[in-house]
């Protein structure tokens, strides 16, 4: 009897020990996952991302180290490859390209640093040409002010959408800068002008959403640039590329003492996939006059779990060309304060407009539209 019950005693204290042993190695295997997962999630944190910049422009006694990460990635050589820059998702890596004589050649995709950037770039603001004198100097150029790189397979297809009345001579040294810059880049672009006929109250976001649908019904475009015409790049490395997240390029402008002037800020220049732009029903067509409809959309980014990205200041610098101020809208507050509401209803899916001109110009495709009050 006392052998049967210490053989069984035996058996238990096996049992209860082999019991310990398995949960120990459970717990060692979550450990492991959850370190791999840290892991991840550093690796996903580039210093290109705008929390990392967000946290150098805020947080003074991180600034060296977060700036030695980032003096790494602005030497020209290292600097692009750091950026957040869309991963490949064409299935082509090939393609056969023809040529008049008879003969062919294998494309490559474009590397993801374009070879022949200069860098700070000079911006010319007089003496610029004439259209039909650019129209000659931009002969690569495909009607629609469309451009693909011919040594390789671009990367990213971008639709960079201008909203436009009434500044023609911004407008020529606007394309006079863009289409020398844009194709060292080695993207694959066209450039809309959206203009509002008539002379009623601007409405920016409308235009960029009418941009944003006539682009689509033209081409399979990635993504959007939505482009001030008074604003101009100053430097190459500053890729207009489509986005991981929303990304707000034009971070420091001469006029704004090249500082950003507050955090959420998502006027000027900014980039959005196409996926993106949907997810937030694209922007809101009330904002009529100047001001509020670009915070609005860096609300609805917000609201959407979508985060705005940023290049380092050195970089995403732009210079603005001179300008009267325009008559700021005195509802923008109350149509800011009441877009959460609005977000499911008021936008790309509710957008109307009569198209008067759609014309493909040689450096760009002009859209001329007459925009109606939308009423929710
Ligand atoms: C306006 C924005 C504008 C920003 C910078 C804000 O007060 O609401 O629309 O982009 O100022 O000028």
């Amino acid at each position: 009897m006392l052998e049967n019950d210490s053989a069984e005693m035996g058996g238990n204290s096996r049992t209860y020990l082999t019991l310990k042993a398995l949960i120990a190695i459970i717990f060692c295997l979550i450990g492991l996952q959850y370190l791999s997962l840290l892991q991840v999630n550093e690796k996903q944190r580039r210093p290109g991302e705008s929390r990392a910049l967000f946290y150098f422009e805020r947080d003074d006694q991180k600034q060296n180290s977060l700036l030695d990460d980032i003096s790494e990635f602005l030497k020209p050589s290292v600097s692009l490859s750091e950026l957040d820059i869309l991963p490949l998702k064409a299935t082509t890596t090939t393609e056969k390209k023809f040529f008049g004589n008879g003969t062919s050649s294998e494309l490559k995709v474009c590397p993801m640093i374009p070879p022949n950037l200069h860098g700070a770039v000079k911006v010319q603001t007089d003496n610029i040409p004439s259209m039909e004198e650019m129209e000659k100097t931009y002969s690569f150029l495909e009607d629609g002010g469309r451009f693909k790189p011919n040594q390789c397979i671009a990367r990213h297809r971008v639709a960079i959408i201008v909203p436009f009345r009434d500044r023609e001579e911004h407008l020529r040294t606007f394309l006079f800068h863009m289409h020398s810059f844009l194709p060292r880049q080695q993207v694959d672009y066209g450039i809309f002008i959206v203009e509002q006929d008539g002379a009623g109250a601007f409405n920016r976001a409308m235009l960029l959403n009418v941009g944003a649908a006539e682009a689509l019904k033209s081409y399979d475009f990635q993504c959007f640039i939505f482009h001030d015409v008074d604003l101009l790049p100053e430097d190459d490395r500053n890729l207009y590329t489509c986005p991981v997240q929303p990304r707000h390029m034009s971070v420091a402008i001469n006029n704004f003492l090249y500082r950003l002037p507050y955090d959420d800020i998502f006027g000027g220049v900014s980039a959005m996939t196409v996926d993106q732009f949907r997810q937030v029903n694209g922007f809101s067509n009330m904002f009529w006059g100047w001001g509020g409809e670009d915070d609005d959309m860096s609300n609805r980014l917000r609201q959407k779990k979508l985060y705005i990205s940023r290049y380092p200041a050195n970089i995403a610098r732009y210079r603005m060309l001179k300008h009267n101020k325009d008559k700021a809208n005195p509802d923008r507050f109350k149509y800011l304060y009441s877009g959460a509401k609005r977000i499911d209803k008021d936008g790309y899916n509710s957008l109307k407009y009569k198209p008067v001109k759609i014309v493909p110009k040689r450096l760009f495709t002009w859209i001329l539209v007459d925009l109606p009050h939308l009423t929710l």
